[in-house]
């Protein structure tokens, strides 16, 4: 039986069944926490007494995923019908619409928490190895070409800073799902008096039909993605026979089935190819909303396969490059012979020209005619190897860790 079998009561075609039902369980826990809260509200107007408050409380807090069904047609439903006789009194003043909009905020937020937690803890794993190697010398490249010395510390830091923004983002992204579309109803509201919730939406058209906190948490986890393709990108080259920069922990590589010697890196690859998904998603649902007229439409329904597998990348790949990070190790000797490749202080040469008068452009090319000569000396003191000097490096990844403790 349906919510709807009042109007509609010749029974649906299996086909047709099965197509309209949600793919919806993850959102239980959300819409049993949004019902309990339209429950007490009901109760303040008067509509539930305070024996039907406690019923549907203790109902509420019985359900489990065990208890949804084939015929039930999403956990909305599944919830009304689970609450029994206090079930057909629970969704006055409310409809569908704005409580699927209510537990989808919820587990947006949620998944914003949960995506910080993982994010911070691996932020935090790359301190821990830059503080290693905070002065260990290596090559710092633009087009992938040996540019100038930097450190490990210093690169590993650029990660981190990727990082702290996509951190910021998930922040933003759980504010704006906070607002509260309860009160709307299917879209007009309700004639009954029921007090409003914390940070209800101002407008109940947009409240009902507005999926930008999705479209938001979905960004950040694309832009989180793409943050973490890149490092995987660093980590496939960096473990390559050619650069043998890191060397991949056993508990983080594969082998190959065939050919005896390698040792792969498959966590780094996959996590590098989640970030087309991840993208995929955002591009996805900024199709499902675009054009769609006020107020609710079941176009929306689609909006938590993307949300749903978003939240799963997200825990299983950060959890993984972590635990490579944390066991990756670091071949000093190799990253520094690299990083002592002379050509690499050609710009600190025509820099040391500028500082007795010459004019960049002129240093610049006597610089780059003694390379092309081959004639080109670097001279023997040691370049500071971060911008402002090499204690920086340390205080640098002092601040971060403050940062993401603080
Ligand atoms: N399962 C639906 C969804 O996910 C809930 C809302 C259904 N509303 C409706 N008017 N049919 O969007």
């Amino acid at each position: 039986m349906t919510l709807w079998s009042g109007r509609v009561t010749r029974g649906l075609a299996p086909e047709v069944w099965s197509f309209l039902r949600a793919h919806d369980a993850g959102l239980l826990h959300y819409d049993i926490e949004g019902t309990r809260t339209h429950a007490r509200r009901l109760h303040a107007a008067g509509i539930l007494d305070d024996g039907e408050l406690a019923a549907a409380e203790e109902a509420l807090a019985a359900i489990s995923l065990d208890d949804l069904e084939p015929g039930d047609e999403d956990v909305h439903s599944a919830i009304e019908r689970l609450l029994g006789a206090v079930g057909r009194k629970i969704q006055a003043g409310r409809s569908r619409n704005d409580q699927v909009a209510a537990a989808l905020r919820l587990y947006v937020g949620d998944a914003c928490v949960e995506a910080t937690a993982a994010v911070r803890a691996l932020a935090l794993d790359v301190l821990v190895r830059g503080k290693e190697h905070a002065l260990t010398p290596m090559p710092g490249y633009t087009h992938l070409q040996r540019a100038q010395p930097v450190t490990v510390g210093h690169h590993l830091l650029a990660w981190v800073e990727m990082l702290e923004r996509d951190l910021a983002r998930f922040s933003v992204v759980a504010d704006s799902a906070a607002g509260s579309p309860l009160g709307a109803a299917a879209l007009a509201g309700s004639t009954l008096a029921i007090p409003p919730p914390d940070r209800q939406l101002r407008n109940s058209l947009d409240a009902v039909s507005d999926r930008d906190f999705a479209l938001d948490y979905l960004y950040a986890c694309a832009s989180l993605h793409s943050h973490l393709s890149r490092i995987s990108e660093e980590l496939v080259i960096w473990s390559s026979t050619e650069f043998g920069f890191v060397v991949l922990p056993e508990a983080a590589a594969t082998g190959s089935s065939l050919m005896p010697q390698k040792l792969n890196p498959d966590v780094a690859e996959l996590a590098r190819a989640k970030a087309g998904a991840a993208t995929g998603r955002l591009v996805g649902l900024l199709m499902v909303v675009k054009g769609l007229p006020l107020a609710y439409n079941r176009d929306l329904q689609e909006d938590k396969t993307f949300v749903f597998a978003a939240r799963a990348d997200v825990a299983s790949t950060v959890a993984a490059l972590a635990a490579l990070v944390r066991e990756l190790g670091f071949d000093s000797e190799r990253l520094a012979a690299a990083a002592g490749d002379p050509l690499l202080r050609a710009t600190d040469v025509a820099e040391e020209l500028v500082r007795s008068g010459m004019p960049f452009r002129d240093a610049h090319e006597l610089v780059a005619a003694d390379v092309r000569e081959e004639s080109f000396v670097a001279p023997d003191e040691v370049r500071p190897l971060f911008t402002s000097g090499p204690s920086s490096v340390h205080e640098a990844i002092a601040a971060a860790r403050g940062r993401l403790d603080g």
